[in-house]
């Protein structure tokens, strides 16, 4: 990649990069809408992601380009303008530069920028979290700063949060932050406190892109959010976490029905990562399958995050053999479903799903074969 990179730079600026950074995108594994309720979740780190390269300038202009777009957007020193249209990109580096003194780091003033990727955009393996960590990596380098990684997963939440405005929990930037090869990445988001977990090299990952989304994803993941926070409050607690299921049934009369599947489903959810945490310890794939696809039997009736075309996949990949489990992948309401198979589980068979699922919707999902792979990094 570093020669790629430094090809591609070249092209766009007749020079040579300086600094060169990668980071991944994430499936998340299980723990479904737990992050920001304070709860576990445990993450993979994939094989594929974005890169950045850049070099430093003299003159204090910074501009931005990328391989998938066209131009170099410049932005005159001193301009800290949110980007609209074709342009919304640079929003991603942009609110890391904003971020950075906001957990006391310097900022690079003037350079020249690179993004390339070979994540399918869209395919809810946030694509966002890896140009967030990766630009945060060649910044930091470009100002003689050297953060923590766990600083550098709150510098891209933070951009993401309050420049970008999408109101996500941790898990995207702290999985592309700490994932590593053949392990899992561990979150309790309340911390947050970060780990890893070995994953079995028998475990493969097959992720199947309905290019589905919902026109009010935004507006669900928040109203799902504010529901969660109601539970929260009717239960005398600040977040799910600091209850358990007895305490909700105990409160089920005076909420909302609504409000109490949403909650319902949360509570089971942490209970669920935890039981995955011991099925991994044991190394068995089966096990942890089995609370994949009942983590997505949640989401379909208890928190309605699902779609009939999650649903159909999951259906599907569940009664084929090599399949250990399915679920849905991220926010939900649309995108993607993503298998843990074993090896024995390939393309003839992925191509049986993507069929059934074209005859069906008229449409066939993307396919990516995915294993684990490192977290954010300077090359
Ligand atoms: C999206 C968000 C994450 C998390 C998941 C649901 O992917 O970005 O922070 O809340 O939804 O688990």
């Amino acid at each position: 990649m570093k020669a790629q990179l430094t090809k591609m730079f070249l092209a766009a600026y007749g020079r040579a990069p300086e600094i060169l950074a990668g980071a991944p995108g994430r499936i998340e594994f299980i723990g479904n809408h737990t992050d920001y309720n304070g709860g576990p979740v445990l993450g993979a780190a994939i094989d594929r992601g974005v890169w950045v390269a850049l070099a430093g300038r003299a003159d204090g202009q910074r501009r931005f380009t990328s391989d998938q777009r066209d131009g170099i957007v410049t932005l005159a020193p001193g301009d800290q303008a949110k980007r609209e249209g074709s342009e919304n990109w640079v929003n991603y580096p942009l609110g890391v530069l904003h971020a950075l003194p906001v957990f006391g780091l310097r900022a690079p003033s003037g350079f020249d920028y690179l993004a390339t990727s070979n994540l399918p955009a869209g395919a809810g393996l946030s694509s966002s979290a890896a140009i967030e960590l990766a630009s945060a990596l060649v910044f930091a380098e470009a100002a003689g700063e050297r953060p923590l990684r766990e600083t550098l997963v709150k510098i891209g939440k933070h951009a993401e949060n309050n420049f970008v405005g999408v109101p996500c929990g941790i898990l995207d930037q702290g999985v592309s932050g700490f994932g590593e090869k053949n392990r899992l990445v561990f979150i309790d988001c309340r911390g947050p406190q970060f780990a890893t977990v070995p994953l079995s090299t028998g475990a493969h990952f097959w992720i199947f892109n309905t290019h589905t989304k919902h026109a009010l994803v935004d507006g669900l993941y928040a109203e799902r959010h504010g529901e969660c926070m109601a539970a929260a409050k009717a239960l005398g607690v600040e977040l799910l976490v600091d209850t358990n299921l007895a305490a909700l049934e105990a409160a089920k009369p005076k909420l909302k029905p609504a409000v109490y599947r949403r909650a319902k489903h949360v509570l089971e959810e942490m209970a669920r990562v935890e039981a995955a945490q011991n099925a991994l310890a044991q190394d068995d794939l089966a096990a942890v399958g089995r609370l994949l696809t009942a983590s997505h039997r949640s989401s379909q009736h208890g928190f309605e995050n699902s779609t009939d075309e999650l649903d159909f996949l999951v259906d599907a990949l569940v009664t084929m053999p090599g399949v250990f489990g399915a679920r849905l992948t991220g926010g939900g309401f649309g995108g993607a479903v993503m298998a843990m198979t074993g090896a024995d589980f390939g393309d003839a068979q992925a191509q049986i799903i993507a069929e059934a699922y074209g005859k069906k919707f008229g449409t066939r999902p993307d396919i990516l074969h995915a294993l684990t792979g490192d977290g954010a990094r300077l090359l």
